[in-house]
């Protein structure tokens, strides 16, 4: 296991043409009141909520819920969230959940002329490879990424050349340049069969350095990778797991293998976020779970996973809190923030990411 240096990210983003602003129109701000009308439509959709949002808290949620679902309609757009979204935007707005591949393969299948993404700039970016004419906006262009952040694609091409003939796989929590400059990309659901589809002996896997350790485990290839971490992920610690599990030895702990190696070899179970889910739920793992990752994970999961207390050590990740309901209304009334990619960089990084999403069983 090799860790090479980092260095700072050189994003870059284009506005090509009329704004989609300019294309698709504004539409006024409409009366948020909570009204007779909004607490019927909206009354189903905060039995889904009402275990995280206090019935009094309601009506200032409520209005946006209502008016997001009616200009999605008109918009002929789709909100597609991810598992770290909070429980009012996963369950009473979005029309697709999952984790980052989920996310990656739903947005090659939507009709839809425009996709919202709620998550984080780089998965915006991958709708947008995806989907190149398609509208793809996020509610704050601020959501980004400490792994995204962590490399360009100009620390790429050194590695490439200072490593001539081995493959590189990037970690999907990256920038479309990065991508470009990559041979294929991963996530944190199928980087050990990514890494393996490879005849080389050596692979290089970024830049997540816990992601690349974890997966290293896993396989018989020399893994080579770069020191980026997830802000979140990063602050567990063995330690701290222990603790919780000396307390009550039932708990089952279920962790993201951004986490350290040492805090993974105290997990039960370790895999994405939607690995964890299906754990969480159907392999019935007893009264009581840890779930080492981003808190809302759990509070969005906690109704379907009957039977089971979730236990949140409370890591929040700041930038997927950077989308809230008043901003993705603001997005579908104001047509913004538009995620536009350079095509030149976009022909290469959407070869990168449709190898990953058309190996098969990932
Ligand atoms: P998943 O692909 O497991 O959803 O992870 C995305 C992410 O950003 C985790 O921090
Ligand atoms: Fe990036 Fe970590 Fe936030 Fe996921 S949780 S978006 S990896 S900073």
């Amino acid at each position: 296991m090799t860790a090479i240096r980092q260095s700072t990210h050189d994003d870059a983003r284009h506005v090509i043409g009329a704004s989609a602003a300019e294309r698709f129109g504004v539409l006024p701000m409409p009366d948020l009141s909570y009204t007779e009308e909004v607490a019927r439509e909206t009354a189903p959709l905060y039995e889904k909520v009402r275990h995280h949002i206090p019935a009094i808290e309601w009506p200032a949620h409520a209005p946006y819920v209502f008016w997001i679902n009616k200009l999605k309609k008109e918009r002929n757009a789709v909100i597609l969230a991810h598992n770290y979204q909070t429980p009012e935007i996963y369950h009473c707005v979005a029309d697709i959940v999952g984790d980052s591949l989920q996310l990656a393969r739903e947005a090659t299948m939507v009709d839809e002329e425009v996709i919202v993404q709620c998550g984080v700039h780089f998965m915006a970016e991958t709708s947008k490879l995806l989907n190149p004419e398609k509208t793809v906006l996020i509610p704050d262009m601020k959501a980004g990424c400490s792994l995204s952040e962590s490399i360009t694609g100009a620390d790429v091409r050194l590695l490439r050349e200072a490593n001539p003939g081995v493959p590189i796989v990037t970690y999907v929590n990256t920038s479309a340049d990065v991508k470009a400059e990559s041979d294929i990309c991963c996530t944190s659901s199928n980087a050990v069969r990514v890494v393996e589809s490879f005849a080389s002996d050596t692979v290089l896997l970024i830049p997540d350095e816990f992601l690349a350790q974890n997966v290293a485990r896993q396989t018989s290839k020399k893994i080579l990778t770069w020191k980026g971490h997830c802000e979140v992920h990063e602050r567990f610690t063995a330690e701290e797991l222990l603790a919780y599990k000396q307390a009550d030895p039932a708990i089952q702990i279920i962790a993201h293998p951004e986490c350290p190696p040492s805090v993974v070899d105290v997990a039960d179970y370790t895999g994405s976020t939607a690995g964890m889910i299906e754990y969480a739920k159907n392999r019935q793992p007893g009264a009581k779970v840890l779930l080492v990752t981003e808190c809302s994970m759990a509070s969005n999961i906690e109704q379907q996973a009957k039977g089971v207390t979730f236990i949140k050590p409370c890591n929040l990740c700041p930038h997927m809190k950077r989308i809230t309901l008043p901003k993705i209304l603001d997005s579908l009334l104001l047509m913004r923030e538009e995620v536009l990619v350079d095509p030149m960089v976009a022909a290469k990084a959407r070869q990168a990411v449709e190898r990953m999403v058309n190996l098969k069983s990932n």
